[in-house]
This record gives structure tokens, sequence and C-alpha cells, in this order.
């Protein structure tokens, strides 16, 4: 069928550009970069570049083989694509004098069919440190921001284009009128593809790949184990699915219990408990980092149902392991050629990959977004409080646990040019967390400010801290300001029964007023984070809310200040808790989650 083809240079967004184009009704296809040229001649109707994490003037960077551009087929190069392009037709690509993360407001130069239908001015999405800073032969600009003055080129002749920023996220304003002109005006590819008809195609793909044999599957109560629980039922019948819900312990209060009834109360009888929170708890005690934190809960996970399956007496070579992976965890996981590892997902750990090399995994919604996920949610009739519920990390709140060992060596806090945050109190935190900027992964400090309660100022300075610092992720307002320090614990923390249910405690507080104030609904996913750090029990709150469509990018959500007040008090009544923070970081360059 004819398609659009995209070619994967390892950017977290590669997948994003396919469903964008999916979303146009039109096929698009992901190739790697090695593709054959003579595979892209026929039955294509365009081909786009996508962004990666590396430079184009680095020694082992991705490239592509130049016949693609003696084609005679259009051709879009988006963020490292477009710098590709600059760099293979005689333009010139230099580090970024200001690096660009998150909002910038493009100003459209010109008029090119490109362009078409988009106000002079709009809101684009940035994540770069390179730029063009030179056109190749027959091209001009089609727009700039303020720190890039080669956002969009064109060479109209060719039907070549190269955007900096990303058009397929959603919060790129107009970037989707941007495909949508790329694919019809100028591609001219015909609508031939539609959303509807792919639970059909999910449940043949389910058959095939299970043949005869069974699917055991570790359901979280999530939305995405709990589609992929009813797709593969669905597919292959209740006796030949068995879902286990292993309780880690890391759940949010009372969460198991209403987990269990929902499935109850939705018809499943397929599902089964086992609570484990001791086998997660034990080797955790001593471990620090997050990348290691999440490897051992991922092993966790395996060796449960490993011996849950044994006592089951589940023979493996007659069992497919199931799993309600989506596409964001593979991407984030480093999961094709080119991406970086942003942070390995529960499912993607070692052991895993390896059963997925053998073919022992089924992974019906690998492909999907959470918000199609939850549209296919809907079309399997699933009730409401199984699809509509905030996503929920495997890890839970392991994973919102910051730990730190006192008896690691301190480097000193970065500083800060004061310039950067004018008229506001702040102090660098002496905690890390992980970030994604550039498609590459960030462990950095945050920085808390006080003194504003103006969220455009603010995201205006969090956008400011983390372009021009690169030792800084993360901005936190501070809404308990005082005179005592916000110092590191003394004393070493790790993840403790008490830390979870202090953790637990203030964790179902803000869920309590997300829900009285009729706040669910419009805040993606509220992560609350416990950070080892005050000024005398050392334990401080983070609240974390967001809006986002595909966990790709989010906006640190705007959440009433009236009830951001509600919130801090009540989470100061609970004893032992210093500080309270709100996460004003939008993704890029902050993750949700902060480990
Ligand atoms: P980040 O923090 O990478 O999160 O911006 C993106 C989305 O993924 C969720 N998340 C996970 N989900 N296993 C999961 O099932 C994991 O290990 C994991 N880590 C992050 C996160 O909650 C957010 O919705």
């Amino acid at each position: 069928m004819k398609h659009i083809a995209i070619l994967d240079f390892g950017s977290q967004y590669t997948h994003l550009i396919a469903r964008r184009i999916r979303e146009l009704g039109v096929l698009a296809k992901i190739y790697p970069t090695d593709v054959p040229v003579n595979e892209l001649r026929k039955d294509t109707h365009g081909i786009i570049l996508s962004g990666g994490p590396q430079s184009v003037y680095e020694k082992q960077s991705p490239s592509l083989d130049a016949a693609i551009f003696n084609l005679d087929i259009p051709v879009l190069g988006l963020c490292y694509g477009h710098q590709l392009m600059a760099h293979m037709l005689g333009g010139e690509v230099k580090a970024g004098t200001i690096k660009e993360y998150g909002r910038a407001v493009l100003t459209k130069d010109g008029h090119a069919p490109i362009t078409a239908d988009i106000p002079d001015t709009s809101t684009v999405w940035m994540s770069h440190g390179d730029t063009v800073a030179q056109l190749p032969e027959g091209f001009s600009i089609l727009g700039h921001t303020a720190d890039c003055p080669i956002a969009a080129m064109g060479n109209e002749q060719k039907r070549w284009y190269g955007f900096q920023f990303h058009p397929e996220v959603r919060h790129s304003e107009h970037g989707m009128t941007m495909l949508k002109n790329f694919v019809f005006n100028i591609c001219r590819a015909e609508q031939n593809w539609n959303i509807d008809n792919l639970v059909e195609d999910i449940i043949t793909n389910i058959r095939e790949k299970a043949g005869d044999k069974r699917v055991f599957l570790l359901v979280s109560g999530g939305v995405d184990s709990n589609v992929a629980f009813a797709l593969l039922t669905r597919a292959l019948g209740k006796d030949r699915v068995y879902g286990l819900y292993i309780d880690t312990g890391f759940m949010r209060k009372d969460e198991s219990e209403e987990i269990k009834q929902s499935f109850k109360n939705a018809g499943f009888d397929n599902i089964h408990v086992l609570n484990a929170s001791d086998d997660f708890l034990k080797p955790l005690e001593n471990i620090v980092e997050p990348e290691e934190k999440r490897n051992i809960i991922g092993k966790t996970f395996l060796l449960v149902k490993d011996r849950a399956s044994a006592e089951l007496n589940i023979q493996t070579d007659d069992w497919l392991l199931g799993q309600g992976t989506i596409y964001p965890d593979t991407i984030e996981t480093g999961g094709t050629t080119h991406a970086d590892t942003i942070k390995t997902h529960h499912n993607r750990i070692d052991a895993i990959q390896k059963l997925i090399a053998e073919g022992k995994v089924i992974e019906p919604l690998a492909d999907f977004y959470k918000d199609e996920v939850r549209h296919v949610g809907t079309l399997l009739g699933l009730p409401e409080n199984m699809i509509k519920r905030h996503p929920f990390p495997g890890p839970g709140l392991a994973i919102r646990i910051l730990c730190a060992n006192s008896k690691a060596p301190r480097e000193p806090l970065p500083t800060i040019e004061p310039r950067l945050v004018p008229e506001l109190s702040h102090a660098v935190l002496p905690v890390k967390s992980v970030g994604v900027q550039g498609d590459n992964r960030t462990y950095a400090h945050p920085l808390a400010v006080w003194g504003s309660t103006e969220w455009d100022a603010l995201d205006q300075i969090a956008s400011n801290i983390s372009n021009s610092s690169s030792k800084i992720n993360r901005v936190l307002v501070l809404l308990n300001p005082g005179d005592s320090p916000i110092e590191l614990s003394p004393n070493t923390r790790t993840l403790t029964s008490d830390r979870i249910a202090l953790l637990q405690t203030a964790d179902a507080l803000v869920q309590e007023i997300v829900k009285n104030r009729g706040l669910y609904d419009e805040v993606w996913q509220f992560p609350v984070v416990l950070v080892p750090i005050g000024h005398t029990s050392h334990e401080s709150i983070i609240l974390r809310p967001v809006s986002s469509q595909e966990a790709m990018t989010a906006h640190f959500s705007r959440i009433p200040f009236n009830i951001v007040d509600e919130m801090r008090d009540a989470l100061l009544t609970i004893k032992g808790i210093d500080y309270i923070f709100y996460d004003v970081t939008n993704k890029p360059p902050g993750t949700i989650e902060w480990e």
C-alpha cells in the first residue's frame, strides 16, 4: 500500500510521527536508516527523516544513502533529520549558542505550501542543541524563532523541507497542519487508513502470534494491562488467558483492593492475586540509584512471576508471557537502533528482552500510545474506571521515593546566574532527577524558586534555566518557604515500609483533593514524590501534576492556586514532612516521573 516512509534516527518521537500520519488517514511505516533506496522507490508518497540524539558532525552519527535525494520524492527532515539534510546538501550545522528545550515561538518567513494555513506566529516544541547555521543551496528560510534563525527551511523545486522543531508533538500548536500540508499538498497522498479497524487487526495478530499457546499476563490494574488483558481474553478466550495481579507493596493506599473489585465487577474471573510486597522490598534495602532500582524491580517481577507460574504448573513452552507494554515504554528504554536510554521500563529489562528475542512474549499494544489504548478499551466496552485511570508506572511508588546515601562523596552543588531568576529567591537542591533533553537522558539537580505565583512567568523561567544550564534539568516552586536551610538527609535513606507509608498518606491526601475539586479528568497524571531533603525530618514532597496526551511530551498542570494552597496545608499536617514543592518543568526537559 502506498505510504509515507519514516527513517528512524533514534528520536523519542519517531513512532509519534507515524502515529500522526495514520491519524491523517494515511499509512506510515518506519524504516531503519540503512534501508536500501530501491525499497523506498516504490509505494512511497514521501519520506520523513526523524530526529535523533546525535550530532551530524560526530564520527559515528547515523547518515543515509544520498541517493534518496535523487528519487524525486518529497523529503521532510525533522530536528536531526533537518540538520542531516542541511549537512548532506552543502549547508552548515553548528552547536547552537543557546539550546532550546520545550516551547518556542515560530515566526513564518515568506509563503510556502508547507506552512500554508499557519498563523504568522505560533508555538512550536523544540528539543535541540545543534542548529543549522547556513542553508544548503536552493533552500530558503521558511521560519525562525528567537534563538534559532533557521527553524524551517525548504527547497520548493525539489520538494525538500526541514524543521528544527517537532510538528508531531501535540504541544506544537499547528504541527498537525504542517504535517497535513506535507502529506496532502506536497506528497499528494490519498487517505487509505482507518483507526477503527484497529481492534480487529490486533485480535487477528494475537491469534496468529499465539497459535495454540496459552498466555500468562501480569496485570497491574492500569489502563495498558487492563486493555491488553481484555484483548487477549477476547482473542483467545478465558481458558487460555491467565491474569496475575502481583501486589508489589508499591501501590497507592488501598489501591490493590480497588483493582481486585473492578475486575470482579467487569466479569473477569480469570484474574488471580498474589501478595509479594516482601519479595520486592528486600532486594531494594540498600539501593539508591534509580536505574538499579528499576532493574531490581523488573527482575523481581520475573522471579515472582516464575515462582507463581511454577506453583501453577505452567509449562513455559506451552505458554507465552503477555505484557501491556505500550510504545513509550519501548522507545524510552532505547528500543530502536539509534535511541538513547532515558529510563529502563520494568517490562524492558534484559531478562525480558531475552524472552522477546526467543519469541516468548506477546505485547498486543506495543505499537500504541496511551490515548489509542484508551480508544481500544472503549471499543472493547470496558467500564470507565478501568480505562480512565491516571497512568501509574509498573514500579509504582518505588520510583517516586528518592533515596540518598549519606556516605557517598558529595560534589559541590551547581550555581546559576542570578539574571535567570529575576527577583526570585532560589536554591539548587541536593538531589538529582532524570530528565530528557535533545533525545538524551539527563540526571541533574532541580532548582527551587520562591516569591512568584505567576504560572506564565514560572514557565518562562523554567525554560530559560534548563535551556541555558546543563546542570539543572527541573525547576520547582517552594510552597512553604522559611528561614531554615534545605539540606540532604544526614542519614542514608532507602526504600523502607515507613517511607512507603509516608508517601501513601501524602499521595492519598492529594488524590482526594484532586477528586473532590473535580480535577481528575483535567490532570493527565499526578505523581507525588518523596525526597530526602528538608530541615528537621529531612523528608519533603513534590507535586508533579502534568497534562499530556501520549506521555512523550507534557506540560506541568496549572492547578488553581487556592487548590495548590489547600494541598500544601493538608500535606503539612502530616508528621515528618518539611517542605512542599510544585514541579513547573515541562517534558522535555523533565520527564514525568522523577526516576
Ligand atoms: P516519564 O517519566 O518517562 O514517564 O516521562 C512517561 C510515562 O511512563 C510511565 N512510566 C512507566 N510505566 N513502567 C510503566 O509501566 C515503568 O517502568 C514506567 N516508568 C515511567 C510514567 O508514569 C508516565 O506515564
